[in-house]
């Protein structure tokens, strides 16, 4: 089998943050891959990587909302949600957001969907989620940011976002966050987990899954960071 990411990152998305209750706290990522499949009844696929602690929540709770992202977003929003994990901290309190049908809504989005869980399909690496569109609405003007707008020129925002905020944060928090280095890192091109262990990245076994996303060692790639 032949398979050339560059090929698979043509298939472009939004960006969105993907938002889920866990008990009486709220939880949340940033996602790419949903799209509409129906129209009626009206209902869309998230495909959640395993390792993620919201697919967790939406498993148990059976539904999640979606806040869609415009051009104008601030690149923070998408480091914060998709480079730690919520099973360590709160990402919401980070950000401004509201809540409709108990579920958390990042406030600078151009569109919110709330979505209830129809069926699940579990693969290897991911989870799919079929679900139907409860309630929808387009919140305000402006363009959609698109993964490939992401890959292009975003993500380097993004980084640098995070890279300011980690070195706000107190040390004991840092454990487990991208690190901001001048030297080249291993880094997940899914997620931009950074391996900072001290075993050297080539010797760790062929098993070895990203700490955040769940994808396996193919995915990771030497870059400067
Ligand atoms: C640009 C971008 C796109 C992402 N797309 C997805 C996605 O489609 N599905 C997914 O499960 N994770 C995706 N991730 C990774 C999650 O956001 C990340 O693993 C996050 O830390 C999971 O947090 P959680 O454990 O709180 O759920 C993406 C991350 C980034 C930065």
């Amino acid at each position: 089998m032949t398979v050339d990411l560059d090929a698979l990152y043509q298939l472009t998305h939004g960006l969105y943050i993907l938002g889920a209750r866990d008990g009486d706290r709220f939880v949340g990522s940033t996602v790419d891959a949903v799209m509409q499949v129906a129209n009626k009844p009206l209902v869309i696929a998230l495909s959640c990587n395993n390792g993620s602690y919201t697919k967790d929540c939406i498993e148990k709770s059976g539904e999640f909302s979606l806040s869609v992202l415009g051009k104008n977003v601030d690149p923070f929003a998408v480091a914060n949600f998709g480079f730690q994990t919520s099973r360590k901290v709160d990402k919401w309190e980070k950000v401004d957001y509201y809540v409709n049908n108990n579920l958390p809504f990042l406030r600078d989005n151009i569109a919110e969907l709330h979505c209830k869980v129809l069926q699940k399909v579990v693969f290897e690496s991911n989870t799919l989620f079929i679900a139907e569109v409860q309630n929808c609405s387009r919140t305000s003007d402006g363009e959609p940011l698109t993964y490939f707008d992401y890959r292009s020129f975003f993500k380097k925002d993004v980084m640098e976002s995070f890279e300011k905020f980690i070195k706000n944060t107190p040390t004991e928090e840092k454990k487990g966050k991208i690190m901001a280095e001048t030297n080249k890192k291993w880094v997940c091109t899914v997620c931009g987990y950074v391996y900072d262990g001290e075993v050297p990245f080539e010797e760790l076994p062929d098993d070895y899954v990203c700490p955040l996303c769940g994808v396996g060692k193919d995915m990771f790639e030497l870059q400067e960071v």
